[in-house]
């Protein structure tokens, strides 16, 4: 198979166990381009793309941006915050008035589930989902998953535990997906409060004991409190919520094995994880981050090959 089954990558629910293989086939040469003295390729020289992003953002923002750029695509850049749509300008009327600048791909970070599926519909161009609500992450999970790939040779067959605010992450849920698809058996554990109830429909597994998670995982991806997305409190402090979900290196030191630990950022140090393990050779947090580049790369060109 040389294309995707997708025209738009608007979440991992949409893509099949080929268009993931061939994202990672694709992000391998990719990773390779990007550790060369010369990083960038032609091969976008006449698509442009814009990254409109209407809520906060450190590594995807960037990480599509110098994706584009090495793959010689126009980039234009758009933070809501800096925007018309302070104005009381509409999604729809906002990027439409985008696209009539000849736009053929759309990034876009929305703080509503389903931001990217309602643009497809909408519009004529390409649409990337870099995280919409508390629906999907798609190109994290894509990262992730490559990542654990990466470390271990192969995802099939490996327990992966995503610890703390299920209920309130994208991150989780396109992590799960990714997961399954490649054939990895999937745990979550945190406090019941932010454990949606549905998720053992998905078939995961459900522990609100960390050390009892810990001990069963190969891989622990560690997810921040997303205090943002919440109107009530979850748990009684934070003080409480490190002591029974917080990683550190003592408890690391006294499971029966070496596991990987992964972050998708941002990480809050001493309250989902602490500076020792953040910072030791356990953690891939920032391999996660370089992978993101040619996870990115990948994506972009296999999209942007079926533009017609
Ligand atoms: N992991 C992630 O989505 O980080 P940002 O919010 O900084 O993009």
């Amino acid at each position: 198979m040389s294309e995707l089954s997708v025209n738009h990558l608007l979440g991992i629910k949409y893509l099949n166990k080929q268009d993931i293989q061939l994202i990672f086939e694709t992000a391998d040469h990719f990773k390779e381009v990007i550790n060369r003295s010369i990083k960038k390729v032609p091969s976008l020289r006449d698509i442009t793309i814009a990254n409109l992003f209407f809520e906060n953002s450190t590594r995807t923002k960037l990480s599509f941006e110098l994706a584009e750029k090495r793959l010689s695509a126009d980039v234009i850049n758009f933070s809501a915050s800096q925007s018309s749509v302070k104005k009381g300008e509409t999604l729809i009327d906002t990027v439409n008035n985008i696209l009539s600048m000849k736009v053929d791909m759309v990034v876009i970070r929305h703080p509503n589930a389903g931001a990217g599926v309602f643009l497809s519909k909408h519009i004529k161009a390409s649409i990337i989902n870099a995280g919409d609500g508390t629906h999907e992450h798609p190109t994290q999970a894509l990262l992730d998953t490559y990542s654990i790939r990466e470390r271990l040779g192969e995802v099939k067959g490996k327990n992966v535990v995503i610890v703390g605010d299920i209920l309130h992450s994208r991150v989780a849920l396109s992590n799960i997906f990714a997961l399954q698809l490649q054939g990895a058996d999937v745990m979550v554990c945190g406090p019941k409060t932010l454990i949606p109830k549905y998720i053992e429909k998905l078939g995961v597994k459900v522990e609100t004991n960390l050390r009892t998670a810990l001990n069963w995982c190969d891989v622990a991806n560690m997810l921040r409190v997303q205090n943002e997305r919440m109107d009530i409190s979850y748990f009684p402090s934070t003080r409480e919520y490190t002591q029974q979900f917080g990683v550190n290196k003592e408890l690391l030191e006294s499971l029966d094995k070496e596991i990987i630990i992964m972050h998708p950022g941002p990480i809050n140090r001493g309250v989902e994880i602490t500076s020792d393990v953040a910072d030791s050779n356990q953690a891939i947090i920032l391999n996660q981050v370089e992978n993101g580049v040619a996870i990115r790369m990948a994506v972009i060109y296999l999209l942007a090959s079926k533009i017609k």
